[in-house]
Parts: structure tokens; sequence; C-alpha cells
């Protein structure tokens, strides 16, 4: 049975973090809501109670009933998970006068604490609460305080649990890893076996258990989910996976032939499906980014549906969804509104009656990224940027034509080759040109010109749902203008975008 620490989310913006952070320690870890959480059963090694957003004393808080795990698994909780360990028990919580954001030192830290097992003392922490633990209940025995507050840490004598006001997740705590690391390898006494390989030994065994003799279809899309949930499908099934890679029409210049090229070379039953056609006919006349993506997934959905079709006897169809679309969020301020719809392709299973299998659906994206490795999958894949799976169709901002397409081709080539050329490809998360609907007076030769304006797009993130823009160098980006007003013909000024997410997003639409 896989061993596990069980994280209980309290809804903050951290608690994803925590689970990373865990498992980059090798340690298998779930995220459940604090209200709706399999009681722990042998496999679950410890417990953390994760931040929130609540104030404890707030009587809509959330107030889980921790019986069968406080006092009998290890316990650690982080922030709120502190604070509700005291005031919940018989301590003290108050509105803090000086709201406690930022770095801190812990001046006083117990290094014989086994969660402090080799912290320095003065070692900085992160704070991000606006409550204070202002007194602990009978029996808990204060193990770290900074300047400002006395409570930072605790341990509850005779039992294993603890309580930490800051947030040992985060990059700021310089040490943070390290604490998590006492806790779940040498409290909850956990071993290290959550590898890459040890998930694509377990993976592919229950692959072909859950498949038998079935024959599976998938949907590729040059991406690293899709493309390292087949492998692990190849490797169980073989040939009875066929993936399937369709052309819409909105890819970067010449990928569709190098990413088939690149599947067929790893040794993939692929069938690459060129509707690129039907797609750019679909989207004529239309604007509305809304509208453009819904009109992609449905003719995506067709095309799919046609071609696996082809295929005799199939039985699944397997899916690249990731461990952070699985989890169930807890929700604070109600449902939260649609910005952009992402999910390009819901309802794919329902239409085609086909059962569902979703090999990855227990991996963060740095995960996949670190199984895909471990299989030996190519670094143009597992390095490439994230694409939409709208494409290109969302960076032209407004009606998609075949000319537009073309024009933003040759720019968006431009760009990615001169990122690669110069090294920046790497060091950038995601980047894009997008090309409007503006045209604007410009001067080449003795002619004046009233032609396309196209953005340059280049941000840093982690997870895509915050991003900073590039500061990538002026010289660089002069190159690239130049060359893209020289060389793309309908161009004429090019700009760059220097917004960060929020407030803006990623796309353009
Ligand atoms: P935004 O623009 O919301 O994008 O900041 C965040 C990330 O999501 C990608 N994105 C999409 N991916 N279908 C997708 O598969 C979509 O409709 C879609 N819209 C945005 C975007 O490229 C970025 O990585």
């Amino acid at each position: 049975m896989q061993e596990k620490i069980l994280i209980l989310d309290f809804g903050s913006q951290y608690t994803q973090l925590i689970a990373r952070r865990v498992r980059e320690l090798n340690v298998y870890c779930e995220i459940h809501p604090f209200n709706h959480f399999p009681l722990p059963d042998s496999s679950v090694k410890g417990v953390i109670l994760s931040g929130s957003p609540w104030s404890v004393r707030d009587s809509r808080a959330p107030f889980p009933d921790l019986k069968g795990i406080k006092g009998r698994l290890p316990l650690l909780g982080v922030c709120y998970g502190a604070q509700y360990l005291t005031h919940g028990y018989g301590g003290e919580v108050m509105a803090s006068d000086t709201r406690e954001y930022g770095r801190a030192k812990l001046v006083k830290v117990d290094t014989s604490d086994p969660l402090f097992d080799g912290i320095s003392p003065g070692t900085q922490v992160w704070m991000s609460h606006g409550d204070t633990i202002m007194r602990v209940p009978e029996g808990y025995i204060i193990t770290g305080s900074t300047e400002d507050v006395r409570v930072a840490a605790f341990r509850i004598a005779g039992e294993n649990t603890w309580g930490i006001q800051f947030h040992p997740e985060v990059y700021h705590t310089t040490e943070g890893t390290a604490m998590l690391r006492n806790f779940v390898r040498v409290i909850c006494a956990c071993n290290a076996d959550w590898t890459p390989g040890s998930f694509v030994e377990m993976t592919v065994n229950s692959l072909r258990e859950q498949l038998g003799d079935d024959r599976v279809v998938l949907g590729l899309s040059g991406g690293v989910d899709s493309s390292v949930a087949a492998l692990l499908l190849d490797r169980a099934i073989g040939d009875r996976l066929t993936s399937i890679f369709v052309d819409n029409g909105l890819l970067r210049k010449d990928e569709y032939e190098s990413v088939l090229d690149t599947y067929r070379r790893m040794g993939l039953n692929v069938r690459g499906v060129d509707a690129s056609a039907e797609f750019v006919e679909g989207l004529r006349g239309v604007d509305d980014p809304e509208t453009k993506r819904k009109i992609i997934g449905r003719i995506f959905i067709e095309v799919f549906d046609r071609e696996a079709h082809k295929v005799q006897n199939v039985k699944w169809l397997a899916q690249g969804t990731i461990y952070p679309d699985v989890i169930e969020s807890v929700s604070v301020n109600g449902p939260s509104a649609t910005i952009k719809s992402h999910h390009n392709v819901g309802g794919l299973p329902e239409k085609m009656h086909l059962k569902v299998v979703e090999p990855l659906r227990l991996l963060f994206k740095d995960e996949v990224r670190r199984v895909g490795n471990a299989m030996g999958m190519p670094a143009e894949i597992l390095g490439r940027h994230p694409f939409p799976g709208p494409g290109l169709a969302i960076r032209i901002v407004g009606e998609v034509t075949p000319s537009k397409l073309e024009t933003l081709r040759d720019a968006d080539e431009i760009f990615i080759s001169g990122l690669k050329k110069n090294g920046f490809y790497d060091k950038v998360w995601q980047a894009a040109v997008i090309l409007l609907p503006v045209q604007s007076v410009g001067v080449m030769g003795d002619e004046r010109t009233y032609e396309n304006a196209v953005v340059l797009r280049a941000v840093t993130s982690t997870d895509g749902m915050t991003a900073d823009w590039s500061h990538l160098p002026h010289e660089f980006l002069a190159e690239v203008s130049n060359q893209i007003i020289n060389r793309v013909k309908g161009v004429n000024r090019v700009v760059y975008d220097i917004s960060s997410k929020p407030p803006s997003t990623i796309e353009w639409e």
C-alpha cells in the first residue's frame, strides 16, 4: 500500500505548494477538503492542516472534527492550522495589532524539538496572517518565537502534534524544506519511495491490470501531459494504444510535421489527422474569444470521434488529466467567475461512450516532467512552453483568417527561434506573439505604410496562475522587432507587453 501524508485544505492559496514540497521529499501526499476527507487508514502516516483565508474567530470558519487524527497520528498545523489547534482546544487567538506579513526571524528556536532538528537559530520564516496566537492551552510547549510573535511554533506535550504560524512551504522560509523533511521523514517515518521510477512501475502495472487486453485511444496535443500519458500507456499496452494527433490549422509554423515526427521516433502508434481546413472554415466570421474556444472544442470532438471510430474495438479514452484538475477545491468566496474556459474538450468521453483512463491524475505538472524525463522523453517535448488548446486562434485578436494565421506564424517563428538561439527559451515560462486588429502608420523607404501591429509576450511563472512579464534584454527585443518588421509582410509595428497576471492574463483572449 502506498504510504501517504494527508493534507487537509482550509482554502489557503499555498495548500498545493505544501503538497509539492512534500512530494519533492519523495513522499506521496493527498489534498482533501477540511470538510470532506477520508478517515485515515493504515497507509496514512501523518496529517498536515493547511493555512486559510478565514480567521478562527469567525463563526463560519472551518472547524473540522480531528477525532481519529489528533493524538493518534503525527499532526502539523500550518498558520490557520496552528491557530485552530490552539483556539479549538482552549487557547486564545486574537486579531494582531501588527498584521504579520512577510519575513521574520525565529530568534528563539528549540532545536532539540524533532521538527526543528538541524535548524539554525535566527532562521528566516515567512508570516502571512492577520490573527495571532496569544495564549496556548495547557500542555502546549512553545518551541519558536520571532521578535513580534511569541508563539511562532509549539508542540503538544505527550502528543505528536505541532503547530507553526509561519509557512514552511514558501521559498522565503529558508529552512522550510528541512522542517517539512523532519516532519514527514523523521516524525512520520515515511520512506522516500515516491520517485519517478517507482511511479512508472506502479502505474504501468496498474494500467495493465485495469486495461487487460482492451484497446485505448488518446488525443495527443504536442504538450507534456498528453505525451507522458501516451508513453506510460505505450509501455503498459504497446500498440493497443492508438494516439491521435490532430492538426487544427492553429499550430505554430511546421509544428504538426515536427511533433508528429518526434512521436514516431518515440515509437508511439500515432495517427496524424490534418483537419486544418475544417477548423479554419468553422472559425470564419467569428471574433468572440469564448465562441472561438467553443467552436474549436466542438470541431475537435467531431474530428477525434470520427478518427477514433476507425480503430476497431476501442473501449477506453485516455486523458492527460493532472492532479490540480482533480483536487476538490475549497471555495472561500463562493463559486468563482469564469474568466476564460480553459478546458477545451470537455464532453469527449460522454460523446464517445468510452471509459476514461487517466494515468497522470496523481501528478503535479513538475512531477509529470520528471516522469517524462525518467522515461527518456525528448527534451523538445519535455521543455516546450505551454501552448493553449485553441492555439493561434486566441492569439489573433478578432476574426481568424488564413492570411492572418500566416502572418502570425511567421512572426511567432522569429520570436521563438530567437529566444532559443539566445538561450532565453528555457528561462521564460511561456512566450507568444499576438496579432492585433490594429493598423498603424509607418514609413518604409519613401513610402507611407498602414499595416498591422503585433505584440511580443513573454512571462515567467510556475503554474500560469500568476505571472510576471519577462525582463528580456532590450537588445534582444530590438533584434526580434527588426527581423519581424523586415521579414513579415503586413507588419510594421512591434510592441512588448509589460503587464503581469493578475490583473492581466497571459493570453490576450
Ligand atoms: P491566461 O491567459 O488565462 O492563461 O493567463 C493561463 C495559461 O492557460 C493557457 N490557456 C489555455 N489553455 N485552452 C488551453 O488549453 C484555453 O482555452 C486556454 N486559454 C489560456 C495559456 O496559454 C496559459 O498557459
